[in-house]
């Protein structure tokens, strides 16, 4: 049996934490709300205490947006908490989002604190923020590079202190998959009280393992995953969003996992992110890339056009792309000509094909790609040719 993982989509935080990508408080509006359609579990809208535009972002979000939870994030200090809850008490279904340090990079040379009075402001931030939310998540930032038994201790001590969800970080892209697919499970099995919390990870892509090792950690039994769309986050950014969805359900017997996400919302939310941020998408970028579903050697056209899955594992349509496209270079073969000139009217015999091939290829080796005019071009010369023979 399948068991549902929760998508937390932090497009608004970590993702507007991209460079040259920050939004108005009304295009964050316009994304929520088209979060909302892709149907995201949880939205984290922003991070309040940073300025009051944001602030003012996250509020608008959580008065107007229903259906996800809506979070913010908060360092473990009183007045980000405040903010947040400030921000994110007009949601249908509140969280404050907490983050603090356990690795002994982060204790020694960002807190300048032993673990012990670390773990101790973890706990007490929690505590207050349940005070004023039932819903609290706790994230242990870099995880990845923290001491196990401290990173165990830490996750015991907020869920006795009251955390609803613990959120393991990667925070500095630093995981392989198989380790922390082996984290995830030893903390499972480790740490005595995690069945009373839901268990999350948030894997950032610096060595470009961040949806790899989301999958792993899915694998291994997380229950809650983050993610961005178009993968946009700080440095090289988050794991993407449409890639560890679509890798869940096209893997599904071996994650034995599910979403409910709606996948034909994927490349209309993946535009739309686009275009509000700036951020441009490579055109080979999975599953919502311009190139996603594009053909374009003779073998792999003759093959797409006798079966799709030959050459897909997914459809367009699975994922709101607008189609299979055959793009015809000089690699392409007779099968994708014959198609491209059917589909725009034109019926050619096999010999005619033959002659139309070779006057194709001379065209192709002088440009990237053959377009439809150069083909109209192509048939007007050869039934110019063709009429004066008959003469
Ligand atoms: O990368 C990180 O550790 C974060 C936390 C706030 C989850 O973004
Ligand atoms: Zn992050």
């Amino acid at each position: 049996m399948e068991r549902m993982v929760h998508i937390f989509d932090t497009t608004l935080r970590d993702g507007e934490q991209s460079p040259g990508a920050s939004l108005t408080s009304s295009e964050k509006l316009e994304i929520a709300k088209q979060l909302v359609r892709l149907n995201v579990d949880i939205i984290e809208a922003g991070f309040p205490a940073s300025s009051p535009g944001d602030f003012e972002a996250v509020r608008n979000i959580a008065r107007e947006v229903k259906g996800p939870i809506i979070t913010a994030l908060a360092r473990a200090v009183k007045s980000d908490i405040d903010a947040v809850w400030e921000s994110v008490k007009y949601a249908e279904r509140p969280r404050i989002h907490i983050v603090l340090g356990s690795s002994d990079v982060h204790i020694q040379n960002k807190f300048r604190r032993s673990r012990d009075e670390v773990m101790d402001m973890g706990v007490a931030a929690v505590r207050y923020a349940r005070s004023l939310c039932p819903d609290v998540q706790y994230s242990t930032e870099d995880a990845s590079r923290s001491d196990k038994n401290y990173l165990f201790k830490v996750i015991e001590s907020v869920i006795d202190a009251g955390a609803t969800v613990v959120n393991i970080p990667d925070s500095v892209g630093y995981a392989v998959p198989a380790q922390w697919g082996r984290l995830i499970a030893d903390i499972k099995r480790c740490v005595p009280n995690i069945d009373r919390a839901t268990l999350s990870v948030h894997c950032h892509n610096d060595l470009g393992l961040a949806v790899a090792n989301s999958l792993a950690s899915i694998k291994a039994g997380a229950q809650q995953v983050e993610c961005t769309i178009n993968g946009i986050g700080e440095r090289a950014g988050n794991a993407s969003l449409e890639e560890v969805v679509m890798g869940i359900r096209v893997r599904q017997s071996y994650y034995r996992a599910a979403t409910d996400i709606t996948t034909s919302q994927l490349c209309p939310t993946s535009n739309m992110v686009s275009q509000l941020t700036g951020l441009a998408l490579a055109r080979n970028k999975a599953v919502v890339g311009e190139n996603a579903f594009a053909h374009s050697s003779g073998i792999h056209q003759d093959g797409v056009l006798k079966n799709r899955n030959n050459y897909e594992i997914f459809s367009p349509e699975e994922v709101g792309a607008i189609g299979t496209t055959i793009v015809l270079t000089a690699r392409s073969g007779r099968h994708a000509v014959r198609h491209r000139l059917e589909s725009l009217g034109y019926k050619v015999s096999q010999e005619e094909l033959e002659r139309l091939h070779s006057r194709f290829l001379a065209v192709a080796d002088t440009k990237k790609e053959v377009d439809d005019d150069d083909l109209r071009a192509m048939m007007s010369t050869a039934e110019t040719l063709i009429a004066s023979r008959r003469l």
